[in-house]
């Protein structure tokens, strides 16, 4: 099935009646007000406030498909069903439907719509602890819904894959928080204070074609990582929420959340194991074929071929969102999917540069999510174009004289490792692999050392960044967030009406906006916006939210972020008479909560856009 379908009869499904969804656009892989993550990496993350209780405009059922990316997963892909890049298609309930009508919906889906063999579905459940019980209202539901279409659901306990239970041997399996409890964290020990979670619910797919490797165990399971079984979809149930004292208490809602990659669920229907052989990979494989002179279907060709197209899928995402390469943060990341997948290039001995690839690659990526996602009008397209082709043309230059510093030593240690990061920017991953590749002896003593001490920075940064809980930081954001509106106001007061917003970021310690404008602000300039801001602070101005069509929201001038997707029914925060503008994002009652207003900074961010940190202290 083509991705275009697929999405279209998920959303639909949802749309139609008894079911009643709406459908809310997707949010920025980027996102803009939850510095507590890098990336959004499931459906859920933009819905957070929701699923703790706030209300949203669209009402109680939600539908959509999520751009996500999961930078913990960069080191998997290469095999048949590995991404960083993914999309994945949602449904929530905000304390309107629960697990009953959830997964009879979805197996309804699964198999009347996407008419898919029940033979083939597998399912598993929360078997429960001391704290929160084992989920036996899933496990009857269930039950019931195998047993209407002439399957007989055994329940398999706590399987593993030396246990001696196998998959032959039940349908629906009870299995412990590690693999049947979601937040974004992982198991209830991981969640910091104010993360919600609950039990989960997920549904496997078996490839009878791919039989059972023993590598991974004497019997398999669902939750076997051979590759027999390949999970579709989790329906997660939002009911508790973490407490500073560690404890779980329960939401005012139960809500469902729930999640399925499309990329996966293509693959089902075609009942085809290897996700990059759908139209949603396919069309990059086959350029890389061409400019390589090889083919995909030789073992050897599909981890580069793999890795190339995954990640420069998720850099013309990130470009086409306006990040920047950078040495910090998601531009870290985005740095080294480019890095990578040039690295890989090389691998396949392509006939043409490494540049004129990643050009034509990014174009195939646009065709394939034109009208989806990506709007490849040509100003932007040639903005990511010509953002990607630099950063390769820097890599290019250092890595040849790195890769010359690498083959010259017999042994790849610590010291060498740091110099070719200091000198040539090669992240510690990369020469690692490098290394690997050419033979080349590593010393796994100080190396190992600071390889893990990254590993772990970069683990913490990309998938851990909660630690401090969504409750402490969340103040602090709300009040910066608030700013932001001020600043944008200000500056179109100030400057003109041509400031639109480009791009917004906020951290604990700072706000950062993007915005049109053609030249550097002047030193008066900055200390007016400065001024006028406090001002408004000062005038201690109500924020005003009420709930309205979109259409009536633009005849009332409330702004909008150029480019971006909004629902028909949207949010319109108000500053007084002050500002007006179509937001989701958090905000305090009263201006005078937001302190003194100081721009740290203003910088050039691309053509014709400025950039201002700022704070309030
Ligand atoms: N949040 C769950 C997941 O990411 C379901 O949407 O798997």
């Amino acid at each position: 099935m083509t991705h275009r379908e697929l999405r279209k009869k998920y959303l639909d499904f949802f749309l139609e009646s008894p079911r009643n969804h709406q459908v809310i656009p997707s949010a920025p892989i980027i996102p803009e007000n939850d510095p507590t993550t890098l990336f959004t990496s499931s459906g859920m993350q933009p819905l957070i406030p929701f699923l703790l209780g706030e209300k949203h405009p669209l009402g109680q059922r939600l539908t959509d498909s999520q751009k996500s990316f999961r930078a913990q997963d960069i080191n998997e892909v290469g095999d048949n069903r590995h991404s960083t890049f993914f999309e994945m298609l949602g449904n929530w309930s905000l304390g309107d439907y629960f697990k009953n009508d959830q997964l009879r919906w979805f197996f309804t889906f699964l198999t009347k719509v996407l008419k898919l063999d029940p033979n083939k579905l597998y399912v598993t459940v929360y078997e429960g602890d001391q704290i929160v019980p084992k989920d036996t209202e899933s496990v009857e539901i269930w039950k019931e819904i195998y047993a209407s279409v002439g399957i007989d659901a055994k329940v398999v306990d706590s399987p593993s894959s030396n246990s001696g239970t196998s998959a032959k041997q039940g349908r629906i399996f009870l299995y412990p928080a590690s693999k049947n409890w979601w937040s974004r964290s992982g198991e209830p020990e991981k969640m910091p204070p104010g993360e919600p979670g609950g039990p989960d619910s997920e549904v496997f797919f078996e490839f009878t074609q791919i039989p059972h490797d023993p590598k991974f165990g004497k019997q398999c399971h669902p939750n076997c990582e051979c590759g027999h079984f390949l999970e579709i979809g989790n329906s997660v149930f939002m009911q508790y929420q973490k407490q500073a004292d560690g404890t779980l208490t329960e939401l005012p809602n139960k809500n469902v959340d729930f999640g399925g990659g499309l990329e996966r669920l293509i693959a089902a229907t075609e009942n085809n194991p290897d996700i990059f052989q759908s139209d949603l990979f396919f069309p990059v494989i086959e350029l890389l074929s061409r400019l390589s002179g090889k083919k995909y279907s030789d073992p050897i060709n599909q981890p580069p071929m793999r890795i190339i197209t995954d990640h420069l899928k998720a850099a013309t995402f990130m470009l086409a969102e306006g990040l920047q390469p950078g040495n910090k943060q998601q531009g870290y990341i985005l740095r080294r999917l480019i890095r990578r997948s040039v690295v890989k290039m090389h691998k396949l001995h392509l006939q043409c540069s490494t540049i004129e690839a990643g050009i034509q690659i990014c174009q195939v990526i646009g065709q394939i999510y034109s009208n989806v996602y990506l709007y490849p009008e040509t100003k932007e397209f040639s903005n990511i174009t010509s953002t990607l082709s630099e950063e390769i043309k820097r890599f290019e230059q250092v890595l040849n004289k790195g890769i010359k510093l690498l083959e010259k030593q017999p042994v790849v240690d610590g010291k060498l490792a740091f110099d070719l990061l200091q000198t040539y920017g090669f992240p510690w991953e990369l020469t690692a692999e490098l290394a690997l590749e050419r033979g080349q002896k590593i010393d796994f003593g100080e190396f190992q050392k600071e390889f893990q001490k990254h590993q772990e920075l970069s683990r913490n940064t990309s998938k851990g960044m909660f630690k401090g809980g969504l409750q402490n930081h969340s103040e602090v954001i709300t009040r910066l967030h608030t700013a932001t509106h001020l600043l944008q106001q200000t500056l179109r007061d100030i400057l003109g009406d041509h400031v639109r917003q480009k791009g917004s970021n906020i951290t604990v310690q700072r706000l950062r906006f993007d915005f049109t404008h053609p030249k550097k602000l002047t030193d008066q300039e900055i200390l007016d916006i400065e001024k006028i801001v406090n001002l408004k602070i000062k005038e201690n101005l109500r924020v005003n939210m009420s709930i309205t069509e979109l259409e009536q929201a633009l005849k009332n001038s409330a702004l909008t972020v150029p480019g971006v997707k909004y629902p028909a029914k949207v949010k319109v925060y108000s500053i007084g008479n002050f500002s007006k503008e179509v937001c989701g994002g958090p905000h305090v009652d009263f201006t005078g909560l937001l302190g003194k207003f100081k721009i740290i900074k203003e910088e050039a961010a691309g053509s014709n856009s400025r950039r201002i940190y700022a704070t309030l202290i």
